[in-house]
């Protein structure tokens, strides 16, 4: 492997999310932080040297979302998913989290129904009650080990008159790739219904073997005409802290509402360094560090796999078929959320995203961070069995 994934970089006092809101999280600074999606993994050298070099100039002011940047997207969309654009569709965002406010407001009115498949990444529910929207679930279904989709749930909450529907694609937590079949499903009664998909990519790189991601925008003409696509390098690269995430909207109309949105919101003008990595990573590169990255991921969910097969079996892993974001199913043990929380932070000293902060139907489970050197996993694991193995 010619880069290095194991090394153990201490990330203490970069201020960083994971491991400095410990305190306030888990009320304890020490437990092993797996929550956060960012990775305990060095962004690759190249991108740190085209930051350092861009840093040979010192002046830092406005900077453009230049051609370069929109080209770098265009190229790596056609290398890994085939899917063709044109750079003026793109627009740029600090950050999906921001871009789907952003289209929320943009798209639907105050009171209006927004569709979401729970669990689901927890800023899908605050982008849409927090811009005073009503809320509705389609709550995914585990059936034998794996989250399905309830299409005549789906389709119920459609005819409920929605506007919005935010799919999560891959799935953040429940790791699902959605196959041909289900997004085509999923978009058609979307068209049949008139509701607008916003799609969020964000983990389109990190997709595990045999599973492929299909951006949703290639299905056919109409769908894509019917789709908003967010995507960024921030979390296969590791540059979350960068705040850039990109929008590719093919519907003029729907672009140039977005814009507006943009404008209003004043976030219109992109992070330099956000623009720059962004060049560096989407490069041949770029697609060799991400092998060699998803070669480390599966290896390190294949430790878990087998370490809870044989030593924890009570622990489910749901099989992940993309995201470094394993979902581990604790319900056999009867255990209130607070009581297994107690337990992981007491007990085992890990700090994992308790499932529940997900939607009620992640009750019972919690979300491992396994982007890490593979010895970090191995301790977690031994600390869950010492924790929970009498139980
Ligand atoms: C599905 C999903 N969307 C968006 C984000 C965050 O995106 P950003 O940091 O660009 O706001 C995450 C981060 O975990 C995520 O899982």
């Amino acid at each position: 492997m010619k880069y290095d994934f194991s090394t153990e970089i201490s990330r203490e006092g970069t201020s960083t999310i994971k491991y400095d809101k410990r305190e306030v999280i888990f009320g304890d600074h020490n437990v092993l932080p797996m929550w956060v999606a960012d990775m305990d993994i060095a962004t690759p050298p190249f991108i740190i040297e085209r930051l350092q070099n861009r840093l040979q100039h010192p002046i830092l002011g406005y900077t453009l979302q230049d051609d370069e940047y929109n080209k770098a997207i265009a190229w790596w969309l056609e290398k890994r998913f085939g899917w063709t654009i044109e750079t003026s569709w793109l627009s740029y965002c600090p950050g999906i989290v921001a871009g789907l406010n952003h289209a929320v407001q943009a798209y639907t009115n105050p009171s209006d129904k927004v569709l979401i498949q729970s669990p689901v990444y927890h800023p899908f529910f605050y982008a849409v009650r927090q811009n005073g929207r009503e809320l509705l679930t389609n709550p995914l279904v585990l059936s034998n080990g794996k989250y399905q989709i309830n299409f005549d749930d789906f389709e119920a909450k459609l005819k409920q008159g929605v506007k919005l529907f935010v799919l999560c694609s891959p799935h953040n937590p429940v790791g699902r790739v959605w196959t041909l079949s289900e997004l085509t499903r999923m978009a058609e009664l979307c068209l049949k219904y008139n509701v607008l998909i916003v799609s969020d990519e964000i983990h389109a790189d990190l997709v595990l073997e045999p599973n492929k991601h299909l951006p949703l925008a290639t299905l056919s003409p109409e769908i894509a005409n019917n789709t908003i696509t967010f995507g960024s390098a921030s979390k296969t690269f590791n540059i979350a802290g960068l705040a850039t995430a990109w929008i590719a909207i093919s519907n003029s109309n729907l672009l140039k509402r977005y814009n507006l949105q943009a404008q209003r919101n004043g976030t219109w003008h992109g992070n330099i360094f956000g623009f720059e990595a962004t060049k560096a990573a989407y490069t041949p590169e770029g697609e060799d560090w991400l092998e060699q990255l998803l070669a480390y991921l599966r290896e390190n969910i294949r430790l878990v796999r087998d370490f809870l097969a044989l030593q924890l079996p009570k622990v489910k892993l749901v099989e992940p078929e993309g995201t470094y974001l394993l979902w581990l199913d604790f319900r056999e043990y009867n255990l209130s959320n607070d009581e297994l929380k107690e337990i992981l932070v007491k007990k085992a000293g890990i700090g994992f995203n308790a499932g529940e902060m997900f939607g009620d139907e992640g009750s019972g489970f919690q979300r491992m961070n396994i982007a890490c050197p593979s010895q970090m996993v191995t301790f977690a694991l031994n600390q869950l069995k010492d924790a929970f193995g009498d139980l």
